[in-house]
């Protein structure tokens, strides 16, 4: 297994090119399954993820190439031969199980494993399979997969979610955009990444109305037909590299960075003392001054990312004074604090709230990610870091960032990934 060696202590300097973003990527894929027709995605990241999305959709029947000689432009079409996504797959990521909203929609059926607890928390599905329902799908779970079908197409409907769930609103409204008649989607999630979804379903040819807001209304159309779409930037590794800037005390031009989609994240970290400035196609970020503790608490969008929780709380490790990170998406999102004490920080848990105690210095030290967040948590810490930190089963962090040693190697970080 990889592990990534970094020698901290360097500031950072220079330009990060910022990529399409995983999370609007993995659901447009998904959206390929609605039509027969070609979609053409470009801005499609380089990630673990995006091959795994790419095996299941295959295996499912779809032709998938790559366009052009960018590397990030794909095309995706042809018919469904098969309407089962199987363990083996949707066990390695999650968001396979965004395959059920398109399969059922397009060809009346799906069989699809259901993916089980995950490091970060039990993450259930109820939201996804009640909502089908309602749109008139009948489900059995058997063998560990969820049966699901409907006799002729799927029927309009008023759904109020009861908490916001990203997935279950991109599910329902990939389902209703083929469904016959009228769906409601109520307290839908409002992340950048379902506007983007809604975007290009729009282009393929659906009828959507509310982008943005938390009340999506879909009157469904008999058939979508191809699209060109260009995907986000991600918000995600945005907020990451400019934790990155501060944390290391250097300047970092992060390119393609869209200010839009990181309210919440920049004025958390402003409010830290980071300095960010708009410029045009990217954000400026620099630490001029000292780091100062400052709360954050994780919210479903415009909120605070939970996406963003461990990478800010690596921060406020080093920041003046103490700070409180509270995380109220996911019940199990702190595994990144005892390996961050091992550096030397002081953090102690009480429930779903993290006492950051700030410390003038960590020291480096083998660490294990634990998740895909947690990872690149623990890559900023050893930047900041005195002496060596090696960050074990780095795997995780593939799945999500893109060439991470090379991005902040090429900003004088001094870091580098041990194959083996
Ligand atoms: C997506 C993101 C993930 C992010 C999360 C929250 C993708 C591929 N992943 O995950 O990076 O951390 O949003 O912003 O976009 N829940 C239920 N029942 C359900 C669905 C969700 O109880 O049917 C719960 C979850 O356990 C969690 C909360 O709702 O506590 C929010 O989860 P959700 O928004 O659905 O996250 P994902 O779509 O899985």
């Amino acid at each position: 297994m990889d592990r990534i060696r970094i020698r901290g202590g360097r500031p950072l300097s220079g330009e990060i090119v910022i990529g399409g973003a995983k999370n609007a990527a993995l659901p447009l894929m998904a959206a390929a399954m609605l039509t027969e027709d070609r979609l053409v995605l470009s801005n499609v990241p380089r990630l673990a993820d995006i091959q795994t999305m790419t095996a299941l959709l295959a295996q499912h029947g779809l032709a998938i190439e790559a366009v052009g000689n960018d590397g990030r432009t794909i095309s995706l079409g042809g018919p469904i031969r098969n309407t089962e996504a199987p363990y083996d797959i949707v066990r390695k990521m999650r968001a396979s199980f965004l395959v059920l909203g398109p399969l059922l929609a397009r060809a009346g059926e799906a069989r699809v494993s259901l993916p089980g607890g995950c490091g970060i928390g039990a993450r259930p599905i109820d939201l996804h399979l009640k909502g089908l329902e309602q749109l008139g799908a009948r489900i059995v779970l058997e063998g560990g997969y969820i049966d699901a079908r409907v006799d002729g197409r799927l029927r309009g409907a008023s759904i109020v979610f009861p908490f916001v769930s990203v997935g279950a609103t991109e599910n329902l409204l990939m389902a209703a955009s083929l469904a016959d008649g009228r769906t409601v989607l109520a307290n839908a999630a409002r992340e950048p990444e379902i506007g983007d979804l809604a975007a290009c379903l729009v282009a393929m040819g659906a009828r959507i109305e509310g982008i943005g807001s938390d009340k999506l209304v879909v009157d469904g159309v008999d058939a979508l037909h191809g699209a060109e779409h260009a995907i986000i930037p991600d918000r995600i590794e945005t907020g990451s590299y400019a934790c990155a800037a501060a944390i290391s005390g250097g300047s970092v031009f992060l390119r393609h960075a869209h200010q839009d989609h990181l309210g919440a994240t920049l004025r958390t970290l402003r409010e830290a003392g980071v300095d960010i400035q708009e410029q045009p196609d990217g954000l400026m970020v620099q630490r001029l001054n000292g780091l100062h503790g400052t709360d954050a608490m994780t919210e479903p969008y415009p909120g605070f990312p939970t996406d963003m929780q461990a990478q800010f709380m690596a921060l406020m490790a080093v920041a003046e004074g103490a700070s409180m990170v509270t995380e109220t998406i996911f019940e199990n999102r702190f595994m990144h604090v005892p390996e961050l004490n091992r550096m030397g920080a002081r953090i102690n848990v009480h429930g779903a709230s993290a006492i950051v105690r700030g410390v003038p210095g960590l020291s480096g030290a083998p660490v294990m990610a634990t998740d895909l967040r947690a990872s690149l948590s623990l890559i900023l810490a050893g930047l900041a870091a005195k002496g060596e930190t090696m960050v074990n089963r780095v795997y995780h962090l593939d799945r999500g960032y893109e060439a991470v040693e090379q991005k902040l190697a090429a900003c004088g970080a001094d870091i580098e990934r041990i194959a083996g």
